[in-house]
C-alpha cells in the first residue's frame, strides 16, 4: 500500500523535476538532440541519448572527456593477478513467452526496435539482452560458466560455449516470475548441495544475477577478499528498498550452499506470507529486506554508508556489498547521483535502460574494447529512458 501511494506521489512530482533537468541536459551537451527535448519529456528514446557525466571533479569517480575516460577503471582484482583457481558459475533465470522470435511485417504485436544495424522483435530483444549478458561475463571472467534456469516448456535458442540451460519445473508466467525465481534458485542450490556431498571437495561458487547486468570486472575477488561469508547481497541507502535481489553470491562449500538455501527459503516464506500482492515486481526485494531488518541484532544504519560489511542472519554469514560497486545503476528521476566509482564491477540496466546495455556492448566491441570508455557512455546515458 505504502509503495503504491509513494509511486503516485513520485509520478505527480516527476514532470516538475524533469523539466529543469532536461533543460540543463540540453544546455550542457553539445550533441544533444534538441528535437527530442522539444517534444514531451515522457518520451522513451529509440536511439542513444547522452546527458552530462555526473561526478566530474570528485575523487575516485570516473572522469570523462566526451566519451573518452580519463581514468582507467582498473583490473587489479583480476584473477590473473591473484591466480584464483576457484570455479565460478553465473546463474540466471530466463523465461521467454509465447512470442515468435522472428518478425512478420504484418504482425502488429511484433513492434520492431533497431539497435545498431539489427532490428529486434519483443522476444528478440530479450534474447539479445541475454546474449550480451553472456558476452560481458565471458570477457570479464573467461573461465566462468553460465547456467540459465528456465521453464522446461520453453526451448531457448542459446548455443554458446560454457553456457548451459537447466530446466526447473515451475510457473514462469510474467506475473509470478519473481516468486518463481527464488523457487528456482532454491531448487538449484538443493541439487548442487546433493551433488556436492556426493562427489567431492572442490568448490564451485555461484553468482545469481538478473540477465540485464554487465559484469565489467572479475568477481572471483570477493570470495577471496571476504573469506568467511556464506552468501552476499547488495545494498543501497534506500529506506524502503535497501536490498536489491539482482545479485546474490553463494560460496560453493557445502556449508555455504546449505546456509544460502535456508536463507532464501526464509525469504520465500516471507514473500509468500506478506508480499504476494507485490509478486509481479518487488515482492522478493521487500521480503529480503524484511528478513534482514527484522533480525534482532541488525542495525539498518549500516545501509547509509557504502562500505561492505558482514552480519549473521539466521545462522548464515551474510556479506553486504554496496550497490555502487556491485550493482551500479543511476537513480531514476531526480535522486542524487554522484557519478560512477572507479572500481565499479557490475552495471545493472534496470527498467527502461535495456537499450543502453546493447548500445554499450556495441560500443565496447566495435571500437575500443575498453571498459573505461564504455563506462563513460553508461554514465552519460544511464538516466535516459529507452524504448526497450
Ligand atoms: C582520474 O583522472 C583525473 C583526470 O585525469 C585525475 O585528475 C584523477 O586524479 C584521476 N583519479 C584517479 C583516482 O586516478
Ligand atoms: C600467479 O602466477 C604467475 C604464473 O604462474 C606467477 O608468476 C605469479 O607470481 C602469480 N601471482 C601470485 C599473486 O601468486
Ligand atoms: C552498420 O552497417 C554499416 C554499413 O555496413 C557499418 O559501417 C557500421 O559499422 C554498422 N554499424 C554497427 C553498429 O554495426
Ligand atoms: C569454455 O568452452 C571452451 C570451448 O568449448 C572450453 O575449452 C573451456 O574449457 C570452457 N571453459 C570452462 C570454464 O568451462
Ligand atoms: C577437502 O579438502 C581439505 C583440504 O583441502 C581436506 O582437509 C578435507 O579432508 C577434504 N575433505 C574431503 C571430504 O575430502
Ligand atoms: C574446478 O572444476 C574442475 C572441473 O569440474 C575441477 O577439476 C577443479 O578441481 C575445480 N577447481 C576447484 C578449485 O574446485
Ligand atoms: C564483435 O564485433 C565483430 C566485428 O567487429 C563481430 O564479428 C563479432 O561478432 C562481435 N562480437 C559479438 C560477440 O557480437
Amino acid at each position: 500500500m505504502g509503495i503504491s501511494r509513494g509511486w503516485r506521489r513520485l509520478l505527480f512530482f516527476l514532470p516538475l523535476i524533469l523539466i529543469p533537468l532536461l533543460l540543463s541536459v540540453s544546455e550542457l551537451h553539445q550533441n544533444s538532440n534538441l528535437k527530442d527535448l522539444g517534444k514531451n519529456h515522457h518520451k522513451k528514446f529509440d536511439h542513444l541519448f547522452l546527458g552530462p557525466a555526473t561526478g566530474q571533479g570528485l575523487p575516485n569517480r570516473l572522469q570523462c572527456q566526451g566519451l573518452k575516460a580519463l581514468n582507467k577503471t582498473h583490473f587489479t582484482t583480476s584473477s590473473l593477478t591473484f591466480n584464483f583457481t576457484d570455479n565460478i558459475s553465473f546463474v540466471t533465470v530466463f523465461a521467454i513467452y509465447n512470442i515468435s522470435l522472428f518478425a512478420h511485417a504484418d504482425d502488429k504485436s511484433s513492434a520492431m526496435v533497431t539497435v545498431g544495424n539489427t532490428s529486434y522483435t519483443k522476444a528478440g530483444r530479450s534474447m539479445a539482452i541475454l546474449n550480451v549478458f553472456i558476452n560481458f561475463v565471458q570477457v570479464s571472467m573467461p573461465r566462468s560458466n553460465i547456467i540459465i534456469l528456465s521453464d522446461p516448456a520453453s526451448e531457448l535458442p542459446i548455443h554458446r560455449n560454457n553456457v548451459s540451460v537447466l530446466p526447473i519445473e515451475g510457473d514462469y508466467s510474467r506475473g509470478r516470475l519473481m516468486l518463481q525465481r527464488i523457487k528456482s534458485y532454491i531448487a538449484f542450490l538443493e541439487t548442487r548441495y546433493k551433488e556436492h556431498s556426493k562427489t567431492n571437495n572442490h568448490s564451485n561458487h555461484y553468482i545469481f544475477t538478473d540477465s540485464d547486468v554487465a559484469v565489467v570486472d572479475d568477481l572471483g575477488y570477493i570470495f577471496h577478499h571476504y573469506p568467511n561469508f556464506h552468501l552476499a547481497v547488495t545494498f543501497r541507502n534506500n529506506k524502503d528498498q535497501p536490498l536489491n535481489s539482482g545479485f546474490i553470491a553463494v560460496r560453493g562449500t557445502p556449508d555455504g550452499i546449505l546456509k544460502a538455501k535456508r536463507f532464501l527459503q526464509e525469504v520465500l516464506e516471507v514473500y509468500s506470507s506478506k508480499y504476494m500482492k507485490a509478486s509481479r515486481m518487488l515482492g522478493d526485494q521487500l521480503a529480503l529486506a524484511w528478513v534482514v531488518k527484522s533480525h534482532p541484532s541488525f542495525d539498518a544504519k549500516r545501509f547509509t554508508r557504502p562500505e561492505a560489511f558482514l552480519h549473521e542472519i539466521h545462522g548464515a554469514l551474510v556479506l553486504f556489498l554496496p550497490c555502487a560497486v556491485y550493482n551500479w545503476t543511476p537513480p531514476e528521476g531526480a535522486g542524487q547521483f554522484h557519478g560512477m566509482p572507479l572500481d565499479v564491477k557490475v552495471v545493472h540496466f534496470k527498467g527502461s535502460r535495456k537499450r543502453l546495455m546493447l548500445e554499450s556492448w556495441n560500443n565496447f566491441n566495435s571500437s575500443s574494447s575498453d571498459f573505461s570508455d564504455m563506462l563513460c557512455l553508461v554514465l552519460k546515458s544511464g538516466r535516459t529512458k529507452y524504448d526497450f
